[in-house]
C-alpha cells in the first residue's frame, strides 16, 4: 500500500488539499484530527473542560469510535452518531487539542490510523504522521504557512459557516494551538527529517495543490 503522509499546523490547508490530492490519486483521504475532535466531543458532552481533570482511560474505555468512507468521503461516528459536523466548531478545536496532549488518548487511536493504512492507498494528514503514526510512509510533507496567513484562511471559513468570529480570536486561538501541539511532550507537532517542507504562505489554493502533486509524484515515482 501506498502511504502519503501530510503533518503541520492548524489552517495551513491541510484537509482541504490532502482531500484533493487524495482524489486525484485515487486514495483514500484521512483526517485524523476529526478523529481527535470526535474525542474532544465525548469529553467535553461529559462536562470536562480543556482542563480535563478525571479518569481519562474509563472514558475511552466507554467510548465507541468509528471511521467510515461514504462516497469516498470520510465520517467519524461517535457512540453510533455521525458527529461529522459537530466536531468543526472553534471549542471543539480547542478541546481536540487538549485531548490530543494525553498519551491514553494518542494510545487510542494509534491503531485505528495504522490499521487503515495498513489496508488501504491513503493521504493522511496530522500532526504526528510521518513521525510516529506511519514513519515508513512513502512520501511525508510537512505543510505549512505563516500564522498570519493561516488565521485569515481559518477566519474565512469560520465565516462562510455563519461563526461569529473575529481575526484577532481566530489568530488567538491559532497562536494557543500552535504551542500546544508542538509544546507537548508525546508526539509534538515537528517536521519528520525526511519530510519535505512546503510553505504556503505565497501560493494561492491551486499553487499550492500543484506543489504537493509534484512533491508526491517525485516521491512515488510516479
Ligand atoms: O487538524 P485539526 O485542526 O482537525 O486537529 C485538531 C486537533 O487535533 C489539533 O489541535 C491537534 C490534534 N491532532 C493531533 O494531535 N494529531 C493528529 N494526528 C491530528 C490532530
Amino acid at each position: 500500500m501506498i502511504n502519503v503522509a501530510i503533518d503541520g499546523p492548524a489552517g495551513a490547508g491541510k484537509s482541504s488539499l490532502s482531500r484533493l490530492l487524495a482524489n486525484k490519486l485515487e486514495y483514500i483521504y484521512v483526517d485524523t484530527g476529526a478523529l481527535y475532535r470526535a474525542v474532544g466531543l465525548k469529553f467535553s458532552n461529559l462536562g470536562f473542560t480543556t482542563e480535563l481533570v478525571g479518569d481519562i482511560a474509563a472514558v475511552l474505555a466507554d467510548t465507541a469510535l468509528d471511521i467510515r468512507f461514504i462516497d469516498g468521503a470520510q465520517r467519524v461516528f461517535l457512540d453510533g452518531n455521525d458527529v461529522s459536523d459537530d466536531i468543526r466548531t472553534p471549542a471543539a478545536s480547542m478541546m481536540a487539542s487538549a485531548v490530543s496532549a494525553k498519551p491514553e488518548v494518542r494510545a487510542f487511536l494509534l491503531d485505528m490510523q495504522r490499521n487503515i493504512a495498513k489496508r488501504n492507498n491513503v493521504v493522511m494528514d496530522g500532526r504526528d504522521i510521518g513521525t510516529v503514526v506511519l514513519p515508513d510512509a512513502d512520501v511525508k510533507i510537512f505543510l505549512t504557512a505563516d500564522v498570519k496567513v493561516r488565521a485569515e484562511r481559518r477566519l474565512k471559513e469560520l465565516l462562510e459557516k455563519g461563526e461569529k468570529v473575529t481575526f484577532e480570536e481566530v489568530l488567538e486561538d491559532m497562536k494557543v494551538r500552535d504551542y500546544n501541539d508542538s509544546h507537548r511532550d508525546i508526539a509534538p507537532l515537528k517536521q519528520a527529517d525526511d519530510a519535505v517542507l512546503a510553505d504556503t504562505s505565497d501560493l494561492d489554493f491551486e499553487g499550492s495543490l500543484e506543489l504537493l502533486c509534484s512533491i508526491v509524484q517525485k516521491g512515488i515515482g510516479a
